[in-house]
């Protein structure tokens, strides 16, 4: 008898500490994810302006060369219920065109033609990215984030106006996040998590199970790129050395994979940025890559379950991660990271976009402005 209630009594408390070591690990990890020690100091490369405020986000930037057009979509913020204009603007980057001073900072919106498309009601841009053909056609791929209608659309640039081409949707689709061209109609792109959001949501972070993934389009059919992704959020591709990065919100780092001919990724290694990036654009000429961060995540947090109010930021981080390619060495087998733009969320909340050309850095948020930067002092960045 005594003997097995001492046991028991042994078991008790041998549970009680497994559990409370389980629990003291989880919370630590919670913790160290929410970035509760971390601090933004705002600095910028030179002067920067506010290209727009009349909508509550401006969360996805794409860069055209051949028409030296930023395309910029408008209102994420609908999807959490703000009350915004949605649409697809562009915004003119060339400088030599002799417009004056106040037409070179305007935003062009486009009329877009949905050619009867029955949900075109439901639209609420975020991601995007193009492609350039040889005969000059620009296409447009973009992520619907509305709740009840996640899919990619297509469209083709016709000046000033979007002709629809056609959609990809499939009941798999939960948090779409972004895409990446890598040929026509050839997209990988991210679904974050199972859940597309509230506290299923943060659970599945929590319990970091990697239940997000990376797709590919071919252009007739859907398969998967990469499962079991660690809350995958900004997607970019650099087409010369065939690398796609893929950013993760929780692990704070970009994946590196390699594209081979027949499209499958292959793991090459993982960069730790300790900072969570949302939207990514590689530099096309040197393989560069531009992420647009959410340096401190618990600030994040509030902000994105109450984006109405006024006076909830987010830290916003620019980082220009130049991967150094030595001699003999493997390939990305070391970078140097930079911090070209720091904001305490007061100029720029939430920045989750980000192109880099010509000197000029545009910088879009989730919920808020667009935000347009000279780089005077080239040599920091
Ligand atoms: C937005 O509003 C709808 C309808 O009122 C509600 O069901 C939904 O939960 C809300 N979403 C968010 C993110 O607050
Ligand atoms: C930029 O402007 C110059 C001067 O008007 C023009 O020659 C050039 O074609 C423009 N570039 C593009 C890509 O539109």
């Amino acid at each position: 008898m005594g003997s097995q209630s001492s046991f028991l009594h042994f078991m008790h408390r041998l549970v009680f500490w497994v559990l409370f070591a389980m629990v003291s690990c989880f919370v630590l990890r919670v913790l160290i994810v929410l970035d509760l020690n971390k601090r933004i100091y705002n600095h910028t490369p030179g002067p920067c302006r506010v290209l727009t405020e009349k909508y509550k986000g401006t969360a996805g930037l794409t860069y055209v060369d051949s028409q030296k057009r930023v395309y910029i979509t408008l209102g994420y913020g609908k999807s959490h219920n703000l009350t915004t204009n949605t649409g697809i603007s562009f915004y003119n980057t060339n400088r030599s065109d002799g417009r004056s001073q106040q037409e070179m900072y305007d935003l062009v919106e486009m009329s877009i033609n949905w050619n009867g498309y029955e949900y075109q009601n439901l639209f609420i841009p975020t991601g995007i990215d193009s492609y350039s053909s040889s005969n000059g056609r620009v296409l447009l791929y973009v992520i619907n984030a509305h709740p009840d209608h996640q899919c990619i659309h297509f469209f083709q640039v016709d000046n000033t106006k979007l002709n629809y081409r056609k959609s990809i949707c499939d009941s798999s689709f939960t948090s779409l996040q972004d895409l990446s061209v890598v040929g026509p109609d050839r997209i990988f792109f991210t679904n974050m998590a199972a859940f597309g959001r509230g506290w299923a949501q943060v659970v599945e972070f929590a319990l970091q199970t990697g239940q997000g993934v990376v797709y590919y389009y071919d252009g007739s059919k859907l398969a998967i790129g990469a499962p079991s992704v660690n809350a995958p959020t900004g997607i970019g591709y650099d087409s010369k050395r065939r690398i796609l990065y893929v950013g993760s919100l929780i692990r704070e780092s970009l994946f590196a994979y390699k594209v081979a001919k027949d499209m499958t990724l292959e793991l090459m290694y993982e960069m730790m940025l300790l900072t969570s990036p949302i939207g990514i654009f590689v530099e096309s000429k040197t393989g560069d890559v531009w992420v647009a961060a959410h340096p401190v995540l618990h600030e994040s947090a509030w902000h994105y379950t109450h984006p109405e109010k006024k006076n909830v930021h987010s830290s916003s981080q620019i980082l220009r991660i130049r991967i150094q390619v030595s001699e003999g060495a493997e390939e990305g087998s070391s970078w140097v990271t930079t911090e070209p733009y720091a904001n305490d969320g007061a100029t720029i909340s939430a920045s989750s976009a980000i192109v880099y050309t010509d000197d000029q850095m545009i910088i879009g948020s989730s919920f808020g402005r667009l935000l347009h930067c000279d780089l005077t002092h080239s040599h920091i960045t």
